[in-house]
């Protein structure tokens, strides 16, 4: 990764783990080093863990996020979670845009864009997700969807709240697959999503350059170090390896170690 942007690891549990193992999780990660100075970590627990998990990792400096939430800010919408409701059990980070809740719970671009700014409006920090199907990728459509995600996600965003958003590259066909993208081929879809950033938008250059993109699908602690070597590829976002402390903390130190 570039020395310039702080690496960012993050650890996306989705439908998984129930009361012990979620202690156990948690605890495990207190137990662990972690230089803060030299990597950004969160974690984010399925929705009835949050508030526990959350009070675990207070003392330390991994921040806890959530996977999803509503845009509206209060009001009659059966079965949702707003913003300020997660704020106050100490939510910091949302995750948006994951390709699960575009392609399995059919949100929309639409649906995305107005969490993104939502969540800026209420001073979150935001993982942006977008990633090509196996089918769009074999008919070389990688960058173009990667490219329509970004500007559809992040219309309306202005330069100051970009300090705010993170972006998950996440080749839907690598999640829990097994399947990892080489780190050349993860390495050239980060460029032109930095390409993006930088001259896809009004906000300029050094707006784009300070934007960590993440890598996910199927990043482990044997292909860290060689995914995160790559000068774009800023952290992880994890999802099978973030269920073992000792897997997911691997990983953050080789994100650590990429700075040196
Ligand atoms: P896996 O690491 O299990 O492939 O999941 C990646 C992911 O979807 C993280 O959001």
């Amino acid at each position: 990764m570039s020395t310039s942007r702080k690496p960012f690891v993050g650890g996306n549990w989705k439908m998984n783990l129930h009361g012990s193992e979620v202690a156990e999780l948690a605890n495990g990660l207190t137990a662990l080093p972690l230089d803060a100075s030299k990597v950004d970590v969160a974690v984010f627990p399925a929705f009835p863990y949050l508030a526990q998990v959350a009070a675990v990792l207070k003392s330390t400096p991994i921040k806890v996020g959530a996977q999803n939430f509503y845009s509206q800010a209060n009001g009659a919408f059966t079965g949702e979670v707003s913003l300020s409701m997660l704020k106050d059990i100490g939510c910091e980070v949302v995750l948006v845009g994951h390709s699960e809740r575009r392609h399995v719970l059919g949100e929309t671009d639409e649906m995305i864009n107005a969490k993104v700014l939502a969540a800026l409006d209420a001073g979150f920090e935001v993982i942006l997700c977008v990633g090509e199907k196996i089918e769009q990728r074999e008919a070389g459509k990688t960058h173009q969807i990667n490219m329509a995600q970004l500007e559809y996600g992040l219309a309306g965003v202005n330069a100051d709240q970009m300090a705010r958003i993170t972006i998950a590259y996440e080749p839907v066909w690598a999640i829990g697959t097994g399947k990892t993208a080489t780190p050349e081929d993860a390495q050239e879809a980060h460029d032109r999503i930095r390409r993006c950033l930088n001259f896809g938008f009004d906000w300029g250059e050094d707006i784009g350059n300070a934007v960590r993109i993440q890598y996910g699908g199927s990043m482990k602690p044997s292909n860290a170090v060689d995914l995160l070597s790559q000068t774009d590829i800023d952290g992880g976002l994890i999802g099978g390896a973030s269920l073992k402390a000792s897997d997911f903390m691997a990983i953050v130190h080789a994100a650590e170690q990429s700075q040196a």
